[in-house]
């Protein structure tokens, strides 16, 4: 029986991300939104690695990101900026009005800081024109940039690309002139399977072919990440994955 070393999901010196294509251009965008004080966009499918990249950027210090992820429960407008004022260490009373979080919020924004929101698909219309005000008058009031980042699926930019058929104001054309960088992700190629190999130590073609065609399926790296689990598990205590308990893992998935 053939034995491949995987570096296991919770070994200590394992590197904590393998950079993907998408891993990278999020870093990229992130930087660059945060530098120039810009409003961001950054799409992708789901499992393409969009909220693991943002919490890694978010994670190192000098980059002074506050990583903020939208709940359905917390989505309008006093909840969310009751959010926000938490993230970015406002302290926030919990009966406290939307004005005066907003306020908080304002304060709080210090030139160079970037908040990334992930899960923007959640957001809803007057939070996305809260956000505006805010990154407006911080430069206007204040004198600081923020850079301020929407993070989710493609459907997310509908939030703010819909229009009123003919009649009426175009309520989000503003917010759209201020859009400074976006990125747009695909799902995982062919160069992010070579790296995924080497991030889990894996180098048979076989090996390759599995992770290529689990990453490919509907759900992204979720699904690499349930395929690596579940081979720990059919591997038991034992430190080390052998091929078959890959292949396993991938048949019990469906995907072999
Ligand atoms: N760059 C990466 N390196 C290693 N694993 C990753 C990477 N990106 C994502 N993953 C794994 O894939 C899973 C899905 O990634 P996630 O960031 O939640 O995707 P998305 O937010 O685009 O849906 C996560 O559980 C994570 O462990
Ligand atoms: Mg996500």
């Amino acid at each position: 029986m053939e034995v491949v070393r995987l570096t296991l999901p919770d070994t200590a010196n394992k590197p904590t991300v393998c950079e993907t294509t998408a891993y990278r251009e999020i870093q990229d965008t992130l930087d660059l939104c945060r530098r120039l004080g810009q409003i961001g966009v950054i799409t992708g499918p789901t499992g393409c690695g969009k909220t693991t990249a943002c919490k890694a950027f978010a994670k190192v210090r000098h980059n002074n990101a506050r990583y903020l992820r939208v709940t359905i429960a917390a989505n309008s407008s006093q909840p969310f900026l009751h959010r926000l004022c938490d993230v970015i260490g406002g302290y926030p009373q919990p009966n406290a009005g939307k004005c005066e979080l907003y306020e908080l919020a304002l304060r709080n924004l210090y030139d160079g800081d970037l908040v990334i929101i992930d899960e923007g698909n959640h957001l809803t219309s007057e939070v996305i024109q809260i956000l505006r005000d805010l990154h407006d008058e911080a430069r206007s009031r204040n004198s600081r940039r923020i850079g301020i980042v929407f993070v989710g699926t493609p459907e997310m930019t509908e939030l703010w690309n819909k229009r009123r058929n003919g009649k009426g104001s175009d309520a989000f054309a503003a917010f759209r002139a201020r859009i400074g960088q976006t990125a747009e992700l695909k799902g995982v190629g062919e160069a992010d399977i070579d790296a995924l190999c080497v991030h889990f130590g894996l180098k048979g073609k076989r090996e390759r072919d599995v992770i290529a065609k689990v990453a490919k399926a509907w759900d992204g790296l979720h699904n690499v990440d349930q395929l690596m689990a579940n081979a720990r598990l059919l591997a038991g205590s034992v430190s080390a994955i052998s091929s078959d308990h890959l292949f396993q893992a991938a048949s019990v998935m469906g995907s072999r």
